[in-house]
């Protein structure tokens, strides 16, 4: 691939304005709030994908780390992809009443998969969850096929939905929104900072990408939810911590 990402075209400010809508309805109305960003998964994916080989996902394995139960199952299996969900949590398996046909259970930081499995390895949403998130992001580089494309997106810590429901008190500290959460709700986050919660930041994100050399190339690095104008975010040290909110990372194996 060379030159602009042809999902730049896609990253228009109605689509971000219709992503955030959506975002207040993921713990009220999970199928509503999967479905819209299942869609623009998909679209983000199918387009890095056909910039690198030229092909659809048609055919290709698609390993998604930290699927849950597969919410994005529907979107790639109509693309014409084998999805495979790997998720460590039983209860996230099932969540939404959802089965998935090879669904794995498994942790990102440890994939049970072999060296160069994947067409496509996948992390969406994950990274912040994990206390090695860049462990993770070593092994879905393995598993993924030489030629095969890894998109890794993660919320940052310093953004306005870093702290997940403890936010925005996670800007004082993520024990301090964490236990203040209990104080006032009686009972614990279910993200819960310093166990299923980590301050993961923007400028790892970008390191980790540099660092790949020569094991994969950098394809983008961008704020997922923004506009293509606001891209530029990611090259500010400092002000992409508090704005990029959502950073991919979007690389070629070697
Ligand atoms: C916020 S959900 C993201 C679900 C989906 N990928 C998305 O984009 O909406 C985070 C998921 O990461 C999973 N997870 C937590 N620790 C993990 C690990 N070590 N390896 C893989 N997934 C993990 C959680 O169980 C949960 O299903």
């Amino acid at each position: 691939m060379s030159g602009r990402p042809s999902f730049a075209r896609r990253a228009t400010l109605r689509r971000s304005a219709r992503l955030l809508a959506s975002f207040r309805h993921e713990q009220t109305d999970p199928a509503l709030f999967y479905g819209g960003v299942a869609t623009d998964t998909a679209d983000l994916v199918r387009d890095f994908y056909r910039d690198l080989t030229g092909h659809g996902l048609d055919g290709a394995t698609v390993l998604d780390v930290g699927g849950g139960p597969g919410y994005f199952a529907d979107e790639f299996t109509a693309a014409g992809a084998r999805y495979i969900p790997v998720e460590p949590d039983p209860s996230e398996m099932h969540a939404a009443g959802l089965t998935v046909p090879g669904a794995v259970r498994g942790s990102g930081m440890a994939l049970p998969f072999r060296d160069d499995a994947v067409d496509i390895c996948l992390s969406s949403n994950v990274a912040e969850h994990v206390p090695q998130p860049w462990s993770m992001a070593d092994e879905m580089l393995r598993v993924t096929k030489t030629g095969g494309l890894m998109i890794f997106s993660y919320t940052v810590w310093l953004g306005p939905f870093g702290g997940h429901e403890t936010g925005p008190w996670h800007y004082l500290g993520g024990e301090f929104a964490a236990r203040r959460y209990r104080r006032k709700q009686g009972r614990e986050p279910k993200n819960r900072f310093g166990r299923s919660l980590f301050a993961v930041t923007a400028a790892e994100g970008v390191r980790w990408a540099a660092r790949t050399g020569d094991r994969a190339r950098v394809l983008a690095v961008f704020p997922r939810y923004h506009p293509r104008w606001a891209w530029w975010l990611v090259r500010i040290p400092g002000l992409r911590e508090l704005l990029v909110s959502n950073l991919v990372v979007v690389v070629a194996k070697r």
